[in-house]
């Protein structure tokens, strides 16, 4: 997919499409009154013969508008007029790209970016335009799944821009957008492939090969190396698994050397059956994308080095299946994590928290002024909030208020959770300084107080992102979220504009 960006007019546009919104009740955009006047009010009187109304996600294709000098016009319903927010934006944007879908219509100019959103600028329409253009022509191919079958549509989008803009400004916008959809473009293409593929060694060179692509620094731990640091807890999930466990962590240094790093912590369970504590058949097919963690803060690296910000990062991957097997950890076990607390494994299927704890006291050595982890950690966190916004827990509120923020801006929403000391009580042992689980009200939230026994040296934030990193039924297949979120914070960690 190709983007760029154009002043120009729309009835001008030597193009297999031009794209032109359309509000409720039949108002025209100026773009769409441009096409109407040099066509005599065509575009109207189609409109009048109630073709289309303007209901926001709406399309019509008109074909050879007289006047005009592209080969088709495609009117996108905006809805209501003071109701077109970010997410109606989007919403449009997502429409007028379906509905190239499958057409000849491979290159096309939009002028839908034109349109004055609620709250956001010119700069955030272009970002967001080629983010949702990017997301909703990503198809999965990959060589050992299946044929990457020919798509027809869209492959080259112009962005209109008013003219006397400042193009330095849109153009940068662009740079983003395109940086932020190919972190998400890989984020996914990890998230959807199957366990079988998609190991903790694969996931190891996958990381090789963009540290390689941008030269950075990476380091991969193998299971001798976790057991002389006395990662008990990440190795106790590797246990039931014929895949070796890896620890991958990969360094990104653009800031200055004084400045100590952001640290990234995905987690990046292969594939999760439960391990003893076996989950039901039903869908555990999903559980291949227990990775998308790690696949999300890989995607933010390679978006962040696309950027090229000064900053300095580390990104960290406990990577492992969790598997049954009679080798495997049983519940009831009783594990050292490296830090020296000892937990009672009471579920080995609450084993994100195992491996991530590992890696959160590893990243200590790099004395990251922030660590982050993003892990698809509860089940429970989809019953708190659904699939719209991501949890987020931290230890530290300008932390919080600073992810809220990303997520704002980005449209990759999160959304605070309580961790009042309350929650802790619940992962209390009498065999162990805690259990692996809490119990069933506020899982999501003991989750996350788990971790937050492992991030007593740092400020902290989680991710839960059970709800948003990947989509069931018929549309199934990974979000590559939040990729976008993270990359949002980053940039303006990195003082980017
Ligand atoms: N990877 C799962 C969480 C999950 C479940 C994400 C379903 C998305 C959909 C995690 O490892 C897990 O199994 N968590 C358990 C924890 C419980 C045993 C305390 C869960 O959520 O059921
Ligand atoms: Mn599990
Ligand atoms: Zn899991």
């Amino acid at each position: 997919m190709e983007f760029s960006i154009k002043n120009g007019n729309p009835e001008k546009q030597r193009n297999a499409c031009v794209i032109v919104g359309v509000f409720e009740h039949r108002k025209l955009s100026e773009a769409a009154i441009e096409i109407d006047r040099v066509s005599d009010g065509y575009l109207a009187s189609l409109l009048r013969r109630g073709d289309m109304d303007g209901k926001l996600g709406s399309t019509l294709m008109v074909h050879n508008v007289p006047g005009s000098l592209c080969e088709r016009v495609l009117l996108v319903g905006c809805g209501k007029e003071r109701d077109f927010t970010d997410r109606a934006y989007r919403q449009a944007v997502m429409a007028s790209v379906k509905a190239l879908d499958g057409t000849g219509a491979a290159d096309a100019a939009s002028f839908l970016a034109e349109l004055p959103v609620k709250r956001r600028d010119l700069g955030w329409r272009v970002e967001q335009m080629v983010e949702v253009t990017s997301d909703a022509v990503y198809r999965f191919a990959h060589p050992s799944c299946k044929k990457a079958e020919e798509r027809r549509g869209l492959s080259k989008l112009i962005i209109n821009v008013p003219q006397r803009n400042d193009l330095r400004r849109v153009e940068q916008a662009l740079h983003r957008g395109l940086a932020i959809a190919g972190g998400v473009r890989m984020a996914k293409d990890l998230g959807n492939l199957p366990g079988n593929i998609c190991t903790p060694a694969y996931l190891a060179e996958q990381a090789a090969e963009l540290a390689k692509s941008y030269n950075l620094e990476i380091e991969v731990l193998e299971r001798a190396d976790m057991e002389k640091l006395g990662m008990g807890s990440l190795l106790s999930v590797a246990r039931g698994s014929r895949q070796p466990p890896k620890l991958i962590v990969v360094q990104y240094k653009k800031g200055k050397a004084s400045q100590k790093p952001i640290a990234l912590v995905g987690k990046g369970i292969t594939f999760d059956a439960g391990g003893i504590s076996l989950k039901p058949a039903g869908e555990m097919d999903e559980m291949k994308y227990d990775m998308c963690g790690a696949a999300s803060v890989l995607g933010t690296l390679k978006a962040v080095a696309e950027l090229d910000l000064p900053i300095n990062l580390v990104v960290a991957i406990p990577a492992s299946e969790n598997l049954p097997d009679g080798n495997a950890s049983k519940p009831g076990d009783i594990v050292t994590s490296m830090s020296g607390q000892t937990i009672e494994v009471l579920n080995t299927d609450a084993e994100g928290r195992l491996v991530l704890c590992d890696a959160m006291t590893y990243v200590e050595k790099y004395e990251p002024e922030t660590v982050v982890d993003i892990a698809t950690l509860t089940g429970a966190c989809v019953i708190a909030l659904g699939h719209h916004v991501s949890g987020l827990f931290g230890n530290d509120d300008g932390l919080v208020k600073e992810l809220t923020n990303a997520g704002d801006e980005s449209f990759d929403r999160a959304w605070h959770m309580p961790m009042w000391d309350e929650y802790q009580d619940q992962i209390k042992s009498n065999f162990a300084d805690m259990a692996n689980i809490g119990g069933r009200p506020g899982g999501s939230i003991t989750a996350a107080c788990f971790l937050s026994r492992f991030a007593k040296k740092f400020r902290w934030a989680h991710l839960d992102i059970a709800g948003t990193a990947w989509r069931s039924g018929k549309d199934k297949g990974a979000t590559g979220r939040p990729v976008s979120l993270l990359t949002h914070f980053i940039m303006k960690r990195a003082g980017h504009h």
